[in-house]
């Protein structure tokens, strides 16, 4: 099957294939065509241009696309898709004045989903999961990553991961698994941390690996919850097993974790709202990507991440919506694009690339999608009639997204 889209007022992130990631002053570039054409067939992009070049094609359904834009569907680098319930009441506990560690004290927070997953079965827990895979693909997520970490017991996270493989298995975006090896200490574990992780490292990561069942390992790293030796100890036990590096760092604190994972050579770096000079300097010296989850700065009412001083500093941005019941429950990468635009101070020419063409580099995906580029998925959006692209994050509530089209499929 062919489409060709026509009259497309500007197509946007069109790149030629084999790009770098973009860093510093390179990300205020946005390439785009305006009065284009786009022609894709079966699910891959094979040619884009000026209307003026566009083919005499007799065999392509023809899509005019006069006063709108298409760009890239977006890629949601850092998600926690699969949980089960919700935490409706913590929410209204911190409008009260709890605090998010506040509530985790309580028994709430991770443990709350926890006890809520392990009592869920994979059936149920995989339908849970995707009416909010649909969600988001609906709202213009082309590519994802999706962690496990709700489990804390060998048989649940391996239920979540496995729940992770059926979506895989069922669609056809791309979609990467992240085994999140230490979320919280269980009850059960209660001042046996290491224990914990001797038993994680021993018992759960093995079976995960040799199922093929994760492409990352993730810890979050954080006062209360794990350290700088249990974040080494389990990047470096994950690497054994050949999986690669993602870490939540300086969510609340900051303590060298930033350095570590650096050094270590993790992919990504994710959270950050607390960053030091020394953990740019870090940066700097690396190649480790740093990620920022502006939706659970809002949520939580955190410093956001300094954006502008990362990208200022000539290092590259990802954004991700962190999409999880506890600190950001919502995948919509649009808002999050404006909230990085509006919060952080990134142009919305920054915050586009972050969220697509940057993006698909924290998910290896950069083959893939993340840009209009010949050979890659035909997955984009269509938007609206709009004045400009810059009407995505500045209209910030309202819904600017026409259609979208994942792997050359129209997405209903
Ligand atoms: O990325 N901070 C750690 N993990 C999640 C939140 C988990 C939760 O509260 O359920 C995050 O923000
Ligand atoms: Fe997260």
């Amino acid at each position: 099957m062919e489409h060709l889209f026509i009259n497309i007022k500007s197509l946007l992130q069109v790149r030629e294939p084999g790009g770098k990631i973009l860093k510093g002053g390179s990300m205020s570039n946005l390439p785009k065509i305006d009065m284009a054409f786009l022609h894709i067939k079966e699910d891959k992009i094979i040619d884009f241009g000026s209307m003026s070049s566009a083919p005499d094609t007799i065999t392509a359904e023809v899509i005019d696309c006069s006063g709108k834009f298409i760009l890239p569907t977006w890629v949601d680098s850092h998600t926690h898709l699969v949980y089960s319930g919700h935490r409706e009441d913590e929410f209204a506990d911190r409008i009260d004045g709890l605090s998010y560690e506040d509530i985790a004290q309580k028994g709430g927070g991770i443990l709350n989903s926890a006890k809520k997953l392990q009592a869920t079965s994979f059936e149920k827990l995989y339908a849970e999961t995707e009416v909010r895979l649909k969600e988001i693909m609906q709202l213009g997520t082309g590519a994802v990553e999706i962690k496990s970490g709700y489990g804390l017991t060998s048989d649940a996270e391996l239920k979540m991961l496995k729940v992770i493989k059926a979506l895989k298995d069922n669609y056809t975006l791309p979609i990467k698994a992240t085994f999140l090896a230490a979320h919280a200490v269980p009850k059960e574990y209660k001042d046996q941390k290491g224990t914990y992780v001797d038993m994680v490292i021993d018992t759960i990561l093995p079976r995960i690996a040799k199922q093929g069942l994760a492409d990352y390992i993730d810890v979050f790293c954080e006062k209360g919850y794990f350290d700088l030796e249990d974040a080494e100890r389990l990047i470096k036990a994950g690497q054994k097993h050949n999986l690669k590096v993602k870490i939540h760092v300086n969510q609340f604190n900051s303590f060298g974790g930033v350095k570590l994972a650096s050094e270590l050579g993790a992919l990504t770096v994710d959270h950050l709202e607390e960053l030091t000079e020394d953990d740019v300097l870090a940066l700097k010296k690396g190649n480790t990507i740093p990620v920022a989850l502006p939706g659970c700065s809002f949520f939580l009412q955190i410093p956001y991440t300094p954006g502008r001083q990362i990208i200022d500093n000539n290092l590259p941005l990802v954004l991700a919506s962190d999409f999880n019941p506890g600190s950001s429950p919502s995948g919509n990468m649009n808002f999050i694009v404006a909230l990085a635009c509006i919060k952080m101070k990134l142009t919305p020419e920054e915050a586009i690339n972050a969220a697509t063409f940057n993006a698909s580099f924290a998910l290896d995906l950069q083959d893939k999608v993340g840009s209009i580029t010949r050979g890659k998925l035909a997955s984009f959006i269509i938007t609206k009639k709009i004045p400009s692209y810059r009407t995505l994050p500045y209209a910030f509530g309202s819904n600017c997204i026409e259609s979208v089209w994942i792997s050359g499929q129209l997405i209903s």
